[in-house]
């Protein structure tokens, strides 16, 4: 990373020990919250600057992304950030402990909308069952797609989880900046659809 800049934000996985735990990665007790394929990371610094409460591990796979974020977030001095190069499934399932996380958001996942590419889908039913399990009681799942069929199908699935609970979309969205994708279909005037899920306080 160039000189002037930051600490790298970058959390090399084989570096720390799993699962994840906030004193460990970010040095202070912050409130653990995770984004699911960050892209260029617009919604994360903004988020993570808002909130020096939290401390937020984002997942990108695509490195080209990953790095242009990280970069962005080191000029920026946010030492509530770390960004992880794997899979989603692979922070959920191997890196995170259950009931460790206060908040996941997923903005604009990748719907795959051809047929024989929809289990590439994030969210499928041992995902949903998952992120519902890192969530701690009261913690927060946020979604936003502006594909309709997968928002039919996210839909179903949240429904499914005996886990989640509707929360107030309104209020669970209202600071909640846009993200890049975002932006972007607003020009386009796409309808986004959005989900606000609470983890609920029975196991
Ligand atoms: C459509 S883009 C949305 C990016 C950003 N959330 C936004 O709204 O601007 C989806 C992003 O998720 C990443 N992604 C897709 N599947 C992933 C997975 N299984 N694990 C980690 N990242 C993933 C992609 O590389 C891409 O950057």
């Amino acid at each position: 990373m160039e000189g002037g800049m930051g600490p790298s934000p970058i959390l090399e996985l084989g570096e720390h020990t799993l699962p994840l735990h906030p004193r460990a990665v970010f040095g202070r007790d912050l409130s653990l919250e995770v984004e699911i394929g960050s892209g260029k990371g617009r919604f994360l610094l903004e988020w993570a600057a808002a909130h020096p409460e939290v401390g937020i591990v984002a997942v990108e796979r695509a490195r080209k992304y990953l790095l242009l974020a990280a970069q962005r977030a080191a000029r920026r001095g946010l030492d509530n950030v770390r960004l992880v190069h794997t899979t989603a499934e692979d922070l959920l399932f191997r890196c995170l402990a259950p009931a460790s996380v206060a908040a996941v958001h997923v903005y604009f996942p990748d719907p795959w909308p051809k047929k024989r590419h929809r289990k590439r889908r994030f969210f499928r039913p041992e995902n949903v069952s998952r992120v519902a399990e890192v969530l701690r009681p009261g913690g927060l799942l946020r979604v936003k797609t502006d594909h309709a069929d997968y928002a039919a199908v996210i839909g179903e699935l949240l429904a499914a989880e005996p886990r989640l609970e509707n929360a107030d979309e309104e209020e669970v969205f209202a600071q909640v900046p846009a993200t890049h994708f975002e932006i972007k279909y607003a020009r386009e005037q796409r309808q986004v659809f959005r989900f606000a899920q609470r983890r609920g306080v029975s196991p």
